[in-house]
């Protein structure tokens, strides 16, 4: 993965103006790093758009985690606890990107338990047999990689840094749910209608975690200005369904849109439209699974108060140790 190409900061640009340093930086590819100007718009974006982007990590292990301690074989399992593992990993990477902007995680997951920051609508549907996780894996993990690559190369360093690593471990979880789905459908005749009607409940939703269409898109245009965005919906959107159709050839199954064709002027697949409608309700709070959601997500965070409060006294400890030692030091060399 090509990604950070250069760090220079805008200390590059000693003499302009920090607001032309930062917009030449920005220009050149350069990468924008914590200590760097950088405008108060650009700042919130990126705060916005990490935190929803952490918080998606952290909630999508619910879904999955579901079906832990069902998974029909124990190398199933071990996959599946290992990609469940990754997501609270890339959930820490990016709440630890989003610090550097000067935001403390704690603030942030306040936000997400109190409803005032969003997580990927896709997480607030349920997961009712063993295959969604295959689909998951095949749909929602590859839109999430057809979204992230791009970011790779995003305006910001930390953010961009972190998203290398976090696709690598994507790419994992895109090719164990189709490897999954292939399974069922060279099975019998009920594991390909379990996988079918998967891929039947999920395919939808994924086509909604590119966000709304370019027009109706609130942030699009500013953020591909700062090079935080370096593709519109539309068309990252655009390259999956081109990505999934063959793959669902080689699946053996159907995607459920009768309007699917490929295009040959465009080159590209033509597709059905998509319910926005449904899209803004879960959006509102009213999809199947958004309660339970973030009632097992205040839970879980409740429940681990005392690993935060034993991490910090011990980090206490250790500073007062460093502190003390340092002293010493200092008076064996006074
Ligand atoms: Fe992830
Ligand atoms: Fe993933």
């Amino acid at each position: 993965m090509t990604a950070v190409t250069s760090t220079v900061t805008t200390d590059a640009y000693e003499g302009a103006s920090p607001e032309a340093a930062f917009e030449a930086a920005v220009a050149a590819d350069e990468r924008i790093e914590p200590r760097d100007w950088m405008p108060d718009a650009y700042r919130t974006t990126l705060i916005r758009q990490m935190a929803q982007h952490a918080h998606s990590e952290i909630i999508g292990m619910q879904p999955e985690a579901n079906w832990i301690t069902r998974a029909p074989s124990l190398r199933r399992k071990a996959i599946l606890m290992a990609k469940v593992q990754d997501e609270a990993g890339h959930g820490l990477y990016l709440y630890s990107a989003a610090e550097t902007l000067g935001t403390g995680r704690d603030e942030l997951l306040d936000k997400l338990h109190a409803g005032r920051q969003r997580y990927s609508s896709i997480f607030n549907y349920p997961t009712l047999t063993w295959a969604d996780v295959g689909a998951i894996g095949w749909l929602v993990d590859g839109a999430a990689i057809t979204n992230q690559v791009p970011l790779c190369r995003c305006s910001y360093g930390p953010y961009a840094r972190a998203m290398v690593r976090i696709c690598k471990e994507e790419s994992f979880h895109q090719r164990q749910g189709y490897e999954l789905l292939l399974t069922l459908s060279r099975g019998t005749a009920a594991q390909r209608e379990m996988a079918q009607d998967a891929v039947n409940r999920w395919w939808w939703p994924s086509l909604m975690m590119f966000g709304p269409p370019d027009d109706a898109s609130a942030h699009s245009a500013q953020s591909m200005a700062w090079k935080i965005k370096r593709h519109s919906n539309d068309e990252l959107r655009q390259r999956f369904v081109d990505i999934c159709v063959p793959q669902a050839e080689t699946l053996g199954l159907t995607l459920p849109d009768p309007d699917l064709a490929w295009n040959e002027e465009r080159g590209h697949y033509d597709f059905g439209a998509i319910d926005w409608t449904e899209f803004q309700e879960v959006l509102k709070g009213n999809g199947p699974c958004n309660e339970q959601r973030i009632t097992q997500r205040r839970r879980a965070h409740e429940e681990g108060a005392w690993v935060r409060e034993a991490a910090a006294a011990y980090a206490a400890k250790h500073s007062a140790q460093h502190t003390q030692h340092a002293q010493t030091d200092g008076k064996a060399t006074a």
